[in-house]
Formats: structure tokens, C-alpha cells, sequence
């Protein structure tokens, strides 16, 4: 038997229609395309052992190695200790058609099948990419069932729908170690993701060693930056884990960290120090300057060898023409040069760097502010702006890559980034061969308000959601069972390094100054955090504030939030009892809560800004206990209760202390039924 989560899947078409049905669903991310349940199962024991033919280099021999360790840590079985009973018949065989590429390449054949029955598991891929998607979700499957760990039986034939399916991860504005980068690999590797997108300059760093330009790492950073070993460690690390590893320069804007090590590359002369604030930045690169050239060519070459990959991200984005105006020598280049304008210098600045890219064997990619006519249509256009520049680009002959929709940095519920679609929008739109054009997507880790402590939470597991909107099949759209099994795969991608449910509980505990973290963590469960728009607006961050508050600790979308606001809709169309006591019980919770968190936040400057919204917590708890009574007896509330109720809501549901209280919601479900009942 398949050992299934058993989920709440409430089903809305009309509100007469609504209905509470019980599914299964197996804990996939990304679901496969042709998944058949079958009678049976396979035991994971002592004796697992799995062999590989045809592609059986050190890349699959290291990712089974990777698939032994994990299965005995998940079970606590040894492994590798029991010989099999019969050796020729090992419980996973991984056959592949050919070894395929060594590196990690753009369209090769990712597909695979896998069979499980009570005799063993058979994992077959046309090359070695599609064996170590079928590992992971072998690894995906495995539960425990009632005689200890099993596999169910079960026929999957699978392939993605995007060849380009990536994570970009800027390291400039907050450093990241390379055990972040390594860790978030291995969690990338589980959700079959296959670009890893390494933002490495910006004008808050430059994070690579070059050995060219030495000033670049010295001067253009604060002592943080990949040595070229630590490079070539962590392009390895993700070949072996089927990741493509494309590097971005962001030039000619966002260039500030550049110019504090060599102000020569300015349109206005330095000096120049790196940034410490976030946006966008006055200072760019001069593109009329044969030196500017001569640089970029030097330095593209050295970065040519040390990123394999035949793509190569320019950036291109926010480039602030201020300068360029300003400039007389500038203005009168463009007039001379016969250019549009700005965006016309930018687009001459960028036919040159192709040409150097082509020259290392390099295709360019960039933002969509790259989009220009003179621009050849070689280069892939990597939409940010909104889903028309994606569709813009294909139309006009570009490949190109969805990131609009994907910012994992603005904190938006994994709900709203599973609904965006590449193909959907504008691209709807486009003729099948402009379609072909769009490769995928990306979502965006910006990093202006995480730290290495806080990123993994800030992209796991919503960037699992994402996975699957880039593999499988389009109509794949249920969001209930998207979340019941992100919840699952959730807690399986902490096991592969990253701890994006590690540091909730220690962060939580040091805000408290060392008394019991509970009204902290209940008031925490009751939030969700805020991203860089809002948070923007709250305060002025500059790099040197730490990202240790309340707002850093709390996760994006609060799961047991959610949870009750389908128990409340649930109890809304059923009045189960049991439902009722459920929702008194945590609304009960949040009202007495504030008398606990009051006397904690005394004389302790962290939790100060959290008062009011302890208070409203409280308030929200006290309501929602309020309508329950008036939903369950006979009395109606005064007139004018409900909207008093509506207008504390709206008040309530604003951003408090850098963050919101998603808390509201049930209590808004019950509130609106409770108006429902009274007209
Ligand atoms: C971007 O978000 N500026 C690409």
C-alpha cells in the first residue's frame, strides 16, 4: 500500500457546492506526469542495495552513495552491513540508455520510468541526468508503513516541461558561505531543479576571486568572496547533482563594488566605496571607452574558464542613465553614434560584450531591460519585469526565461507563485514556435533582507511549488494537494542540509533574552513575514543592520494559520463539533497570550515593536471566541457589532512590526458567516 497523506481538500464552486472530500495524495514535488498506484510494496531494510549499469561513472555512483547515507539516516537502518540474499538482485536498478553529457546541458534527455514492486525497483533514464531525478524520487516515496520503511509499489513515467528550471541566489548584497550554496544544491537536487543562477556582483560586493583584477575581490568586497578553488568546488558539486551553474556579472549598472576597485570603469570619476543601502545606484560603467572594453574582455576570458557552462548572465537591469546625462563626452558619443538615447548605449555596450562572450564560446543572457533591436537574437532575455517582456522577447525571436511571478524575496504565499505560468498570459498568445522560444524559469533569492541564517527560510519550501509549476504538466494545479505535499517535502529538504526550518526555534529564543520562548512562538505562528517592498518602507536597512528581529525569525506564509482557515471554512459548511473546539481552543490561546508576552517584552529592545501586535493577536482570539458563541447560539450579535468587528479586521490585517498577522483570517471566515446568517 502506498503509504498517502490524507489531506482536507475542500472543493469550491459556488458556495451552496462546497464540499469536504478526503483525497490521497503521494508526497511528490514536482508530481510526475504518469503516476499508476499498484498493490504491494518493497521493504527498505539492512539489506538495500542498489547498483547502476551503462551510466554508471562517479556521478551516479557518488548520487547512489548520497541515496544510501540519506535512506539509512531517515530510517536509522546501517547500510551496506547485510548482504542481499541473492546479490544479482539488488533492491534498486539504475539503468541507463547511455551515460549522456558530462556536464549538465541545456535540453539533454532528463526523462526517466521507475517501477517499484515487492521484488525490487527498476530506475530507467535515457542518460545519467534522468537517473538522478528518478533517485530523488525514489527517495521522495520512501515511508514508513506499518512493518517499517517501504517503497509502494508503483509505475511512473516522467519528464519535465521546462528544460531550464533554476534558482538564482544573489551573494552580493548579504554574503552567503559556500555551505549555504552547497546545501541549497543538494535541496535544488531534490526538487529536480537544474540551473543554479549565481548573482556574484552588485554594487553592495564583488564575490569572486580574479586573478587578473585582484582590486575586484580586495577593495570591491568586505573580505567576502570565493576563492577560484571554491568556484570550481561548487561547479563540481552541482554537476555531480545534474545543476547547471551560470554566473552573472551585473553590468553595466549595479557596478558600484567594480568601481571602488577600478574607478577608471565610471562615467564619473571616483573615488567610489562599496554600497551599504539598497536600490538602485547613480554610479555606472562607462560604455564609450575602449579601456571599459579591454577590462571586460580580460576579465570575461579568466571567468570563461572558470564557469563551464555555455551560458553567460550580463545582467543589464536598472541601469540609471543619470550619468550618462549628465555627461557631456557621454551625450555627445550618443549623437555621434547615431544611438537612441541611454538604452541605445546600453544596447551598443551590449553587442560589444557579446561579441567578447562569443569570442570564450559564450551565449549571453541578461534582464529584459537587454531587449533592444540592435540586439542579436542569440541572446536569451530573463524576464523580471512582468510576464509581457517574456512574451515580448519570444515574439521577437529571443529564447527566453519567466522570473516575473518568482520572487522569492517579496515573501508572497506559494499559492500565488504555483498560479503563475510561463506559457500562460501574454505567451498564451504566441505562435508554438515563439512558445518553443520560452525554456522556463527561474525564482529569484535576492538577498537585501536575508542572511546566510535566514535564506534557506526565505526560499524552502516555496521553492519546491516552483519546481513543479517548472516540471510538471501544466494542468497540474491543485493547490490543496500542492500544499499538503509541500508540507511533506518540506520536512524532507531539511534532511538534505538546508534549515529552513532549523533557525525558526533558535532565532525565536534569542529575541527572548533568555526567558521561555512560547508567547514568542505563538505570536510568531500567528505572523507571516514581509519582504522587501514593505519592509523598504518600514526602515532604512544598510548592510551592517543585523537580520535578527522578529521579521527574520517569522516564515513567509504560517502553515497552521492556514490550517485553521480551512478548519473555520470547514466548520462554516459543517458545524462539526469537533471542528468548534478545535478553533476555541487556538483563539483561547491567542487571547490569553498577550498577558504572557507583556511581561517578557519589559525592558527587552527586540520585542518592543511587537507590543501592539501581541495586543491584536489577543484581540483577534477574543473575537473570533465571540463570534463562535454567536455562530453556536440562539442570540444575535448587537446591531452594528459586525461592522465594528470588519473595520478592527481591516485595521488588524495591516503590516505591524515588519510583518502581518495572517491570524486574521480565520476569524474573518467566521466574522463574514456570521453576517451571512444575519441577513
Ligand atoms: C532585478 O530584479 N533587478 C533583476
Amino acid at each position: 500500500m502506498l503509504r498517502f497523506i490524507m489531506l482536507l481538500t475542500l472543493l469550491a464552486g459556488g458556495r451552496q457546492t462546497v464540499w469536504a472530500s478526503w483525497v490521497t495524495i503521494a508526497p511528490m514535488m514536482p508530481w510526475p506526469v504518469k503516476v499508476e498506484s499498484i498493490p504491494g510494496s518493497l521493504a527498505i531494510d539492512g539489506s538495500f542495495t542498489a547498483v547502476v549499469t551503462a551510466c554508471s561513472d562517479a556521478r551516479m555512483e557518488g548520487a547512489v552513495a548520497r541515496l544510501t547515507a540519506k535512506i539509512s539516516r531517515q530510517t536509522g537502518i546501517p547500510m551496506g552491513l547485510t548482504k542481499p540474499a541473492d546479490a544479482s538482485r539488488p533492491t534498486l536498478r539504475v539503468e541507463c540508455a547511455a551515460a549522456g553529457p558530462t556536464l549538465p546541458t541545456l535540453g539533454e534527455d532528463e526523462s526517466y520510468t521507475l517501477d517499484i514492486s515487492a521484488d525490487g525497483a527498476l530506475l530507467k533514464a535515457a542518460n545519467g541526468a534522468g537517473a538522478l531525478h528518478g533517485l530523488e524520487t525514489f527517495l521522495q516515496l520512501i515511508a514508513l508503513g506499518g512493518d517499517g520503511y517501504q517503497v509502494s509499489a508503483i509505475h511512473i513515467q516522467d519528464k519535465p516541461r521546462f528544460p531550464w528550471r533554476g534558482l538564482m541566489l544573489d551573494v552580493s548584497r548579504h554574503w552567503m558561505p559556500l555551505a549555504v550554496v552547497e546545501r541549497n544544491l543538494d535541496a535544488m537536487a531534490a526538487v529536480k531543479l537544474n540551473v543554479f543562477h549565481w548573482h556574484l556582483s552588485d554594487d553592495q560586493g564583488f564575490r569572486v576571486e580574479s586573478k587578473l583584477y585582484p582590486k575586484l575581490q580586495q577593495q570591491g568586497s568586505d573580505g567576502h568572496y570565493y576563492t577560484q578553488t571554491q568556484i570550481r568546488e561548487v561547479v563540481e558539486y552541482a554537476r555531480n547533482r545534474g545543476i547547471r551553474v551560470v554566473p552573472e556579472f551585473d553590468i553595466p549598472g549595479h557596478t558600484q563594488s567594480w568601481l571602488a576597485a577600478y574607478p577608471d570603469l565610471a562615467s564619473v570619476p571616483g573615488p567610489y566605496t562599496i554600497g551599504r543601502t539598497w536600490g538602485v545606484y547613480d554610479p555606472v560603467m562607462d560604455p564609450t571607452l575602449d579601456a571599459t572594453y579591454k577590462f571586460l574582455d580580460a576579465f570575461i576570458g579568466e571567468m570563461a574558464q572558470l564557469f563551464p557552462d555555455p551560458f553567460f548572465h550580463i545582467g543589464g537591469d536598472e541601469v540609471n542613465p543619470k550619468q550618462w546625462n549628465e555627461s557631456a563626452r557621454i551625450k555627445e558619443f550618443i549623437r555621434q553614434h547615431k544611438l537612441d538615447g541611454p538604452h541605445g548605449l546600453q544596447a551598443y555596450f551590449n553587442q560589444r560584450i557579446l561579441k567578447i562572450l562569443e569570442k570564450n564560446r559564450k551565449t549571453m543572457i541578461g534582464w529584459d531591460e537587454i531587449l533592444h533591436p540592435d540586439l542579436p537574437t542569440t541572446a536569451i532575455i530573463q524576464s523580471w519585469r512582468g510576464p509581457k517582456f517574456l512574451s515580448d522577447a519570444a515574439a521577437k525571436g529571443h529564447r527566453a526565461i519567466l522570473s516575473s511571478g518568482y520572487y522569492l524575496d517579496h515573501l508572497s504565499p506559494a499559492s500565488m507563485h504555483y498560479a503563475v505560468d510561463p506559457l500562460a498570459g501574454p505567451a498564451a498568445d504566441l505562435t508554438p514556435q515563439q512558445m518553443a522560444l520560452i525554456l522556463g524559469g527561474e525564482a529569484c533569492m535576492w538577498a537585501e533582507y536575508v542572511s546566510s541564517e535566514t535564506v534557506d527560510s526565505r526560499i524552502w519550501p516555496r521553492m519546491a511549488v516552483i519546481a513543479e509549476r517548472f516540471w510538471s504538466p501544466k494542468e497540474f494545479t491543485d493547490v490543496s494537494g500542492m500544499y499538503a505535499r509541500m508540507e511533506t517535502v518540506s520536512r524532507q529538504l531539511e534532511w538534505t542540509g538546508v534549515e529552513h526550518r532549523a533557525n525558526y526555534g533558535p532565532m525565536l529564543d534569542r529575541l527572548t533574552g533568555g526567558q521561555p520562548a512560547e508567547p514568542l512562538r505563538v505570536l510568531a505562528d500567528a505572523s507571516n513575514g514581509l519582504g522587501l517592498g514593505p519592509r523598504a518602507r518600514t526602515r532604512k536597512y544598510t548592510s551592517p543592520i543585523p537580520l535578527n528581529r522578529f521579521a527574520d525569525a517569522v516564515r513567509p506564509e504560517s502553515e497552521s494559520v492556514r490550517l485553521l482557515e480551512l478548519a473555520a471554512t470547514s466548520y462554516v459548511l459543517s458545524h462539526d463539533a469537533g471542528q468548534g473546539a478545535m478553533l476555541r481552543e487556538q483563539f483561547a490561546r491567542w487571547a490569553a497570550n498577550d498577558a504572557r508576552f507583556q511581561p517578557m517584552s519589559e525592558g527587552n529592545a527586540l520585542l518592543q515593536e511587537l507590543k501592539p501586535l501581541s495586543k491584536d493577536l489577543a484581540e483577534l482570539g477574543a473575537m473570533g471566541l465571540k463570534i463562535l458563541d454567536y455562530l453556536g447560539g440562539s442570540q444575535p450579535p448587537p446591531p452594528d457589532w459586525i461592522a465594528a468587528q470588519n473595520q478592527e479586521l481591516t485595521r488588524i490585517q495591516k503590516p505591524n512590526a515588519e510583518v502581518t498577522l495572517a491570524a486574521f483570517r480565520p476569524v474573518k471566515v467566521l466574522l463574514d458567516e456570521l453576517a451571512r446568517k444575519g441577513r
